[in-house]
């Protein structure tokens, strides 16, 4: 991990949006042959949902786009910023900010009565995750 580049996606309650954007960002980076060079995990600001698996519409969404992923929610905590060791150049940026057409937030779907949210918040992970590759991937 020390020598990798690390990511961590932060949502609300790491179930819908910040795993939604590691699977795809393992995906990507998967398809890409880059795999070796990245770390990513996802988290939530609340606690809440520690735990818990993926909401079964972030995972139904994932399922339908051919992505395997398995993850337990977990929350942010303190130690995640000893990521960030003396030297590092690490960041905190929105997701979003890379979208290519400058679609910046990637709104909640939690209380959604359907899919789509979590079908654009798919579409939006999948171009910001390779917007953001194609800058940083060294
Ligand atoms: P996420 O969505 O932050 O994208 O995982 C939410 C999940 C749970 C809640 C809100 C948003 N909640 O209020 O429990």
């Amino acid at each position: 991990m020390a020598d990798k580049h690390n990511v961590m996606f932060v949502c609300l309650g790491n179930i819908c949006r910040s795993p939604m954007a590691e699977a795809v960002f393992k995906e990507v980076i998967k398809q890409r042959g880059i795999a070796d060079k990245w770390y990513a995990e996802s988290s939530g600001t609340g606690g809440w949902h520690v735990g818990c698996s993926p909401d079964q519409r972030t995972m139904a969404v994932l399922k339908k786009n051919n992505i395997e992923y398995q993850h337990t929610a977990q929350q942010l905590v303190k130690d995640d910023f000893h990521r960030k060791p003396k030297g590092s150049k690490a960041e905190v940026f929105l997701l979003g900010s890379f979208d290519p057409k400058g679609e910046t937030i990637i709104q909640d779907p939690y209380y959604d009565s359907d899919n789509l949210g979590f079908e654009k918040c798919y579409i939006q992970c999948w171009k910001s995750c390779n917007a953001f590759l194609d800058k940083y991937n060294k």
